[in-house]
């Protein structure tokens, strides 16, 4: 990730101490760029909750890091401290398969050796997560390519839904991978960003991180996709996700599946990118088995903002007696999936082409 031309990552361990953990607090962007600092397991589990840190494959490392700085306090809580960080959010699967992994690297090894393990396990995901999201980035790319080639001289629009930029990955993002390497490489790309109620992850770090990177972008609201698609104005649609099943259907943020019904509605190529670390293989159907986290009512009552004196405040904007409801995801069918842009390539959203791209996962269909 960039900022003002500084190279970062969403999460590292600190410099100085050689052992806390550092995150950006995504609740404070797009005003300001503060790194916490976390230094136990108390403080990584409030971190994910409150969603200081988030997007599905960073939850996954900024965990790995949780469980080994419980290691330090207590080497012999590692059962505990995997099932206490892997119930922090429910949808996104990454969480679960960083833990599992930590687990399974750390379980078997004596207490006097876990610490040194958990930190190099937990460097590990995150280098994996980096180097899958840089992949996925080169095996997008031509997609952009493509369509540039058919229009010269003219922008390739691309419409994407909440945040699967650097700020969701360790680096590079998801969906943003193939959009900065694109733009990095002077292919002329412009992003409609939805706002992404009810917790703006469009308006308020979409648009940072392609701002901080240069990548031209607008902001639109939630309902303006359709609209535009239905006047082309939209060439793709682009999306990360929290958990894909083994036959290809997709949990991503609230408001994606209504995306991807206008962009079948339009004839708008709707690609989905993922690491491997997203594949779930023992679900099968996405709509009935994946759990979906249900947030505060309070994130759709209250929009919080920088008045024009730069305070930052919490206003309500639903009528006092009004309740609300908040499912944070929603489940698109594979059917109106175009692809899924991998590490390993583009595939089709389909149990054969997700088997055959990952024929070591197909044992974890139990
Ligand atoms: O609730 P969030 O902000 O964690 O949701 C994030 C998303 O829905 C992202 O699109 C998804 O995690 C993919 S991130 C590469």
């Amino acid at each position: 990730m960039k900022i003002d031309g500084t190279w970062y990552r969403s999460v590292r361990v600190d410099a100085d101490d050689g052992w806390s953990v550092r995150i950006l607090d995504q609740t404070k962007l797009p005003w300001h760029a503060e790194w916490l600092r976390l230094t136990d397991e108390d403080q990584v589990a409030r971190a994910i909750r409150s969603m200081q840190t988030r997007g599905a494959p960073l939850i996954g490392a900024v965990a790995a890091y949780g469980v080994a700085l419980a290691m330090r306090r207590d080497p012999s809580a590692l059962e505990e401290v995997c099932k206490r960080l892997a119930g922090t959010r429910p949808t996104a699967i990454n969480l679960r398969w960083a833990i599992e992994r930590m687990r399974a690297a750390l379980r078997n090894l004596p207490a006097g050796d876990r610490v040194p393990a958990a930190y190099a396990e937990a460097a590990a995901i995150a280098d994996d997560d980096a180097a899958t999201c840089e992949a996925i980035g080169r095996h997008g790319l031509p997609l952009l390519q493509e369509i540039a080639a058919k229009k010269p001289n003219q922008p390739v629009n691309v419409l994407t839904h909440c945040n699967a930029g650097w700020l969701a990955t360790v680096d590079w993002g998801t969906a943003l991978a193939p959009i900065y390497m694109a733009h990095d490489s002077g292919l002329p790309i412009h992003v409609w960003v939805d706002e992404t109620r009810p917790r703006n992850q469009g308006a308020a770090l979409t648009a940072f991180e392609l701002g901080a990177h240069g990548v031209p972008h607008t902001v639109i609201a939630d309902n303006a996709g359709g609209h535009l698609m239905q006047h082309g104005e939209v060439d793709i649609v682009i999306v990360g996700t929290d958990r894909v099943t083994r036959n290809g259907d997709v949990a991503n943020k609230i408001g994606t599946y209504l995306k991807a019904l206008a962009a079948a509605d339009n004839g708008v190529p709707f690609w989905v990118a993922l690491p491997h670390s997203t594949l779930d293989m023992r679900v099968a159907d996405g709509v009935k088995e994946i759990p979906i986290e249900e947030r505060s009512q309070a994130e759709v009552t209250d929009l919080t903002g920088r008045t024009a004196d730069g305070r930052i405040e919490t206003i309500r904007v639903v009528a006092a007696h009004s309740p609300a409801a908040n499912p944070a995801f929603d489940v698109t069918p594979a059917r109106l999936v175009t692809g899924l842009i991998t590490e390993r390539g583009r595939i089709a959203a389909s149990a054969e082409a997700i088997a055959a791209a990952y024929p070591e996962k197909l044992g974890a269909t139990a």
